[in-house]
């Protein structure tokens, strides 16, 4: 059983060497942003130095560059549990993937057909579908929270989906509360429905293993610069769905999946970093690269959440400790596997603003405000300040949670 040394791991991220005021910085602003390790920022400049090109020319350099980028929807296919690397294309972020995506599949809705979506979501996996159903006369519906935890009400998403449902956009993982959905039962049942699946992976995607086949989704969404890669979205579709439905494009581009989705020149450099991103995850297994991809990723997933889950069991006692904040969303220890450890946290008379100025003050950064999670902070009541978020990665240590709840008494 190989032994993971914490230390040795944020060795290979130079930010997180930053210091502020002779101490080390803690970045609990994850959920905004991961920091990079040596190995992304080296693949990012390997490929504008040494392979950079447009696509399908002759020359060598084209040649290199094209290699990279099928070299890359494979990886990704590893990554999201997919079988064929046609299914995998890339775009500017996932909002843009979801708009494109929303305004493509639209076009076969009509008045009488209903979507549904939650009010857990980022806004990007709400807006564009409220955009594109109201464009086609389609009725939305949201699926409502529990306000004791601010978890999915179950019961009212099974009874908004009926025959008429199109489609049902959920989030994987909350990036304002931390909440992981059980996404695989709610695709389950959206199925036996006849309505198709979109997964807002975003959130989940650095804290645990995609398996877009085993959900069985007909689309699932991520971001690169969220899981250590630079900025980039993923996307995974139904190939027969990617297939047989025609995406607002250009006449001179291919038809052929995956090209038929990736609008425009991608950011070739960026998607270059976002597979090394997936092989820095999948050294963390310590396995030897003889063994597959899939399995270093599974090891690798398999030490990130017992590694985060001490994180959270640190936030969770910490933070109950200070009486004067209150925390929104899951707080039961004995549900460390139904979050991640991201943590939306108020206080009665300090601004969530004021207070993520007074940590970054202390080298502490945090997140204030909506999260773009609109739909989440208005349900609950938290507009327009919205939340303090603490987010950790797996590069956080129990010590940084610690020294950041300190911090955090000391403002309250
Ligand atoms: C859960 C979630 N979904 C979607 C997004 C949007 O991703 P992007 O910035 O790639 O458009 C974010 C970004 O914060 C997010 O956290």
């Amino acid at each position: 059983m190989p032994t993971w040394d914490i230390n040795a791991i944020r060795a290979l991220f130079p930010a997180l060497q930053r210091t502020h005021q002779e101490r080390p910085v803690v970045y609990l602003d994850g959920p905004a942003g991961s920091q990079v390790p040596v190995s992304v920022a080296d693949a990012v400049s390997h490929y504008l130095l040494s392979t950079n090109s447009n696509r399908g020319a002759a020359s060598a350099t084209a040649i290199a560059s094209d290699a990279v980028l099928e070299a890359a929807h494979k990886t990704f296919a590893d990554f999201l549990g997919a079988e064929d690397p046609a299914s995998i294309y890339f775009g500017a972020n996932m909002t843009s993937l979801t708009m494109a995506c929303s305004r493509a599949l639209a076009k076969q809705w009509g008045p009488g057909d209903e979507i549904i979506v939650s009010r857990l979501d980022h806004d990007a996996n709400v807006t564009p579908w409220v955009l594109a159903a109201t464009e086609r006369g389609a009725t939305v519906r949201h699926i409502d929270l529990h306000p004791e935890d601010w978890t999915l009400n179950q019961q009212d998403f099974r009874s908004k989906l009926n025959e008429r449902t199109k489609l049902v956009a959920i989030g994987y993982a909350s990036n304002a509360t931390g909440t992981i959905n059980p996404v695989g039962r709610m695709i389950e049942q959206a199925r036996s429905a006849g309505a198709l699946t979109f997964i807002d992976a975003v959130h989940y995607a650095p804290h645990g293993r995609l398996n877009a086949g085993e959900l069985n989704c007909d689309f699932l969404a991520c971001s690169a610069y969220k899981f250590f890669g630079p900025h980039v979205g993923i996307m995974y579709g139904r190939p027969e769905l990617l297939e047989s439905i025609r995406p607002f494009k250009l006449r001179p581009s291919t038809d052929a999946l995956p090209g038929k989705w990736m609008t425009g020149t991608q950011c070739h450099e960026g998607i270059a970093g976002a597979a090394a991103a997936v092989q820095y995850l999948a050294s963390l297994s310590q396995l030897p690269e003889s063994t597959s991809l899939g399995e270093r990723l599974d090891a690798a997933f398999a030490w990130i959440g017992t590694h985060e889950s001490a994180l959270t069991a640190a936030f969770l006692d910490g933070l109950k400790e200070i009486p004067e904040l209150q925390i929104h969303g899951i707080v039961q220890a004995n549900q460390l596997t139904d979050r991640a450890p991201t943590f939306s946290v108020t206080h009665r008379s300090q601004s969530p603003a004021q207070l993520a100025a007074g940590l970054a003050e202390q080298g502490v950064y945090a997140w204030a405000g909506n999260h773009y999670a609109l739909p989440f902070t208005e349900a609950a009541g938290l507009e327009p300040g919205g939340t303090l978020r603490l987010g950790a990665l797996h590069y956080n240590t129990v010590d940084e949670v610690h020294r950041s709840l300190e911090c955090l008494r000391q403002l309250v």
